[in-house]
């Protein structure tokens, strides 16, 4: 499933929409390269679980969590330098099954995320758009995702 957003508002708003599918022990990667948006659909993400908390990046910590509707847990591997410091850092943590969490550069912990996960792929377009690609091995738990990303691109399309 493709979307495109034409700047950070639109990818916040497509955050908040994917929201409404949260359920407890998703696992959304967000992957694609430095600016691509990936705090900003966490931001979103974020209001549309009711966190009145501003959602940054959690660079520094590795995991920041949320309390919402289900608690956001939200993740940065941007300076993460291998696994032990990411169980050390306590990237893996059995609270996550009552939540829902949100990893940044989730492909650097090679199949550490597993499988049973929602890749979001960003990639920059001219004039600020975003091409984001949201796509599961699993979709007994993330076809809600997909479904919300289609309805929300036919808006858009319909809209544009
Ligand atoms: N369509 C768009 N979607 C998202 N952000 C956009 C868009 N157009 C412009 N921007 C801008 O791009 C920047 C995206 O920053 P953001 O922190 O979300 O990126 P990131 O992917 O989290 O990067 P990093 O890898 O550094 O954490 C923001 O400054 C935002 O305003
Ligand atoms: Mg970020």
């Amino acid at each position: 499933m493709v979307v495109q957003t034409q700047s950070a508002d639109e990818t916040r708003a497509l955050g908040s929409a994917l929201a409404a599918a949260a359920r407890p022990g998703d696992r959304l990667a967000l992957i694609g390269p430095l600016g691509a948006g990936k705090t900003q659909l966490a931001k979103g993400f974020a209001v549309g679980l009711g966190i009145t908390d501003t959602v940054n990046s959690p660079s520094f910590t590795l995991m920041a969590e949320y309390r919402g509707r289900l608690p956001l847990f939200h993740q940065d591997l941007y300076r993460l330098s291998g696994a032990s410091e990411a169980f050390d850092g306590g990237l893996l943590d059995e609270r996550q099954d009552q939540g829902v969490t949100l990893t940044e550069w989730g492909d650097r912990l090679d199949g550490g995320l597993g499988v049973g996960r929602l890749d979001v792929r960003f990639e920059l377009l001219p004039d600020d758009a975003r091409r984001i690609e949201l796509a599961s091995a699993d979709l007994d738990r993330y076809a809600p995702y997909l479904e919300i990303a289609a309805g929300w691109e036919a808006r858009a399309r319909g809209a544009g």
